[in-house]
C-alpha cells in the first residue's frame, strides 16, 4: 500500500519506545543522507530521493532539532501542498514526527491540499507556529519527477535562511528520528482527529483563503466585469493546485463561465505538464489567447498556486511590467490599498520598471536578492505594501508570499475599475491598452530572461567564475561594443531590518543608459545547473514601444552571449525557455 514505506521501516528498526501520556513515541535509528541542503525555496528533490527509507522523515526532524522548542512545543502547524505525487504519504509521515516532537495540532488541508499563498494565509489567520509545503513548486511532479518541502514562519513567510542553514547542518549528524505511533489520519474528511492531547483538523482549503481575497479586493467590481456578454476570460489551472481555488472563487463567487477554467483538476502529475506559468510550458494558454477572436484576458498559476502570467488578447504582460502597473493602479482599483501604499519593492533582476511608479508615487524602494523570503521583514516592519519578481511571482503584505490567484484577481479589478463606465456596445478598455497607456506615461523596460535549464554544473560554475574574474577587472567608463559600462558588480543585500547580508546573488553589468545584463544560477532546479541570462533596456520613446522585446533586446542579448562566454563554458547553442 502507499504507506508501506514507513510501516516496513518503524516496524524492521529496532527502535526504542519511549511511552508518551498520549500515545507511544518511537525513536527510530537512522542515518544522515547527503544533500539534503534548501535552495532558494526549500528542499526539492527526484521524489525517488525522498521516497527512500528514512530521506523525508530525516529532515523533517532536523527541523524539529533546529527551531527553538518554544516554537513548536504545544503549538498548532499548518500542513497542505499542491496536490503532487507522494504528498499523502508525505502529509502522514510529517503528522506522526510533529505529533512525537510535541506539537499540540496539525491544520491540514483536504486531501493533503492547500496552495502555498494559502498556507501563508491560514498560518496568519490561525496565528499558527508556522507551516510546512509539500511542493516542488513549478516543477514537474509524477513517479519520475521532483518533490519538495518548504517551511514558513509564524508570519507566513519562508524560513529565513539562518533556520534553513541550521536544518542542514542537522541533516549532517542526524541519529534518531521521533515518531508517534499513531495511525494514519483520513485526510479525505473536513473534521478532527484526537489522539490524546494531539489533534490533526482536516480543513477546508479554500475558506481560510477565500475570506482573504474578499476582504482585499471588490468582489462586486470584479463581478460585474465577469459578468459582462463582451468581456471574456479564461484561466489555466494547468492541473495544479490553483485548481482548486479557480473553481470556487472565479466560478462560483465571480460568476465565470464554468467553461473559462481549464485543466481545472489537480492531479498527481499534472497531467504529464510542467505547471510553470511562462510562454514555453503554458503554450496551451498561449495558443487560445494569440488565436482568432481569443479571449480578453488569460491567466494562469504554478503547481503550488504563488506564480502567475497575465495575458491580453494576443498579448503577454511581463511579470516585470506586471507589477509596477498593478502598483500604479492599485490605490484607485483594490480597496486594500485605498488608505496608501506604504513601499513597493522588487528582486534584482526584476527590470526596473517599478522603480520609476515608486518614484513617481514617492514611496519608498527596496532591491532584494531573488527569493521572496527577502520581502518578508520589510512587510513585518511596515515598509512594504506590493512587491514582485522577473520570475512570474506578485504579491502584497496581504501574506507573506507570492499569490498566484491574488495577481489575476489584482489585474481583473483594474479592468474592470476602468471598464465601470464603458457601456455595452462601446470597446472596453484592453489588456495591452492599459499597459500601453502606461508605457507611455512611464516609458518602456524592454525585458527578456534566457534560461539554459539542467546544465552541467561544472561548466556553469566556471562561467560564474569568470564572470566575477571580469567584473574585478572593470571600470566605470569601459566599452562594450555601443554601451559604456556605469558599473559591474556580483550583487550583495544587507537586509535594513535585521541587518544580514546576502551575498553573491548576481553578477551584474550596468551601462550608462540604465541598460543591464545580468547571469545567475537558479537555486530551484533540481538537476545540473540553470543559467539564467536576463537583458533590460529602457526606452522612454513611445513610437518604439511595439517593437517585440526579443528585436529590440538583439544587440544587448547578443552582447551578453559573448561577454560570458556563455557557448563556450555551458556547451548551449540555445536557451531552453524565453521568457
Ligand atoms: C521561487 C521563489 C522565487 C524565486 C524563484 C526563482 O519561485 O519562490 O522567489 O524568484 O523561485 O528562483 P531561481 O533561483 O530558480 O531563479
Ligand atoms: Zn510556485
Amino acid at each position: 500500500s502507499s504507506h508501506s514505506l514507513f510501516a516496513i521501516k518503524a516496524s524492521s528498526s529496532s527502535s526504542t519506545v519511549v511511552e508518551s501520556q498520549n500515545f507511544t513515541v518511537k525513536s527510530v535509528p537512522t542515518q544522515p543522507y547527503d544533500g539534503q541542503k534548501t535552495g532558494t525555496s526549500g528542499l526539492r528533490k527526484k521524489v525517488k530521493l525522498f521516497m527512500q527509507e528514512n530521506y523525508l522523515a530525516n529532515w523533517i526532524q532536523a527541523l524539529f532539532n533546529s527551531l527553538p522548542t518554544e516554537d513548536y512545543v504545544n503549538g498548532v502547524l499548518v500542513l497542505g501542498g499542491d496536490g503532487r505525487y507522494f504528498n499523502k504519504e508525505a502529509a502522514q509521515i510529517i503528522i506522526k514526527i510533529a505529533a512525537a516532537n510535541g506539537v499540540a495540532k496539525i491544520l491540514v488541508g483536504k486531501d493533503g491540499i492547500l496552495s502555498t499563498p494559502a498556507v501563508s494565509a491560514v498560518i496568519r489567520k490561525r496565528k499558527a507556529n508556522g507551516g510546512f509545503i509539500m511542493s516542488a513548486s513549478h516543477n514537474p511532479g509524477g513517479p519520475e519527477y521532483d518533490w519538495g518541502i518548504k517551511f514558513n514562519y509564524s508570519s507566513g513567510q519562508p524560513a529565513p535562511e539562518s533556520i534553513t542553514d541550521k536544518i542542514y547542518g542537522n541533516t549532517l549528524s542526524i541519529s534518531a528520528i521521533k515518531m508517534a505511533t499513531i495511525p494514519d489520519v483520513d485526510l479525505s474528511r473536513v473534521g478532527v482527529t484526537k489522539s490524546g492531547d494531539f489533534t490533526v483538523e482536516v480543513i477546508d482549503p479554500v475558506a481560510d483563503y477565500l475570506e482573504l481575497m474578499e476582504s482585499v479586493f471588490d468582489f462586486q467590481l470584479i463581478k460585474s466585469l465577469l459578468s459582462r456578454s463582451d468581456f471574456r476570460f479564461t484561466f489555466d489551472a494547468m492541473h495544479a493546485v490553483a485548481g482548486a481555488y479557480a473553481k470556487p472563487i472565479f466560478v462560483e463567487k465571480l460568476g465565470a463561465s464554468p467553461e473559462s477554467i481549464t485543466n481545472g483538476v489537480p492531479l498527481e502529475d499534472f497531467g504529464h505538464g510542467h505547471p510553470d506559468p511562462n510562454l514555453t510550458y503554458a503554450k496551451d494558454l498561449v495558443d487560445i489567447m494569440y488565436g482568432e477572436n481569443g479571449p480578453d484576458f488569460g491567466a494562469a498559476s504554478d503547481g503550488d498556486g504563488d506564480r502567475n502570467m497575465i495575458l491580453g488578447r494576443s498579448f503577454f504582460v511581463t511579470p516585470s511590467d506586471s507589477v509596477a502597473i498593478i502598483a500604479a493602479n492599485a490605490q484607485e482599483a483594490i480597496p486594500y490599498f485605498r488608505d496608501g501604499i506604504k513601499g513597493l519593492a522588487r528582486s534584482m533582476p526584476t527590470s526596473g520598471a517599478l522603480d520609476r511608479v515608486a518614484e513617481k508615487l514617492n514611496l519608498p524602494f527596496f532591491e532584494v536578492p531573488t527569493g521572496w523570503k527577502f520581502f518578508g521583514n520589510l512587510m513585518d516592519s511596515g515598509n512594504l505594501s506590493i512587491c514582485g519578481e522577473e520570475s512570474f511571482g506578485t504579491g502584497s503584505d496581504h501574506i507573506r508570499e507570492k499569490d498566484g490567484i491574488w495577481a489575476v484577481l489584482a489585474w481583473m479589478s483594474i479592468i474592470a475599475y476602468r471598464n465601470k463606465d464603458t457601456k455595452p456596445g462601446e470597446k472596453l478598455v484592453s489588456v495591452s491598452d492599459v499597459v500601453k497607456e502606461y508605457w507611455a506615461t512611464y516609458g518602456r523596460n524592454f525585458f527578456s530572461r534566457y534560461d539554459y535549464e539542467e546544465c552541467e554544473s561544472e561548466g556553469a560554475n566556471k562561467m560564474v567564475d569568470y564572470l566575477r574574474d571580469l567584473i574585478s577587472k572593470s571600470k566605470e567608463g569601459d566599452k562594450y561594443g555601443e554601451y559604456v559600462l556605469r558599473y559591474a558588480d556580483d550583487f550583495s543585500y544587507q537586509d535594513p531590518v535585521d541587518g544580514s547580508v546576502a551575498s553573491k546573488q548576481g553578477v551584474r553589468f550596468v551601462f550608462a543608459d540604465g541598460s543591464r545584463i545580468i547571469f545567475r544560477l537558479s537555486g530551484t532546479g533540481s538537476a545540473g545547473a540553470t543559467v539564467r541570462v536576463y537583458i533590460e533596456q529602457y526606452e522612454p520613446d513611445a513610437s518604439k514601444h511595439d517593437l517585440d522585446a526579443q528585436e529590440a533586446l538583439k544587440p544587448l542579448i547578443d552582447l551578453a552571449l559573448s561577454v560570458s562566454k556563455l557557448k563556450e563554458f555551458t556547451g548551449r547553442e540555445k536557451p531552453t525557455v524565453i521568457t
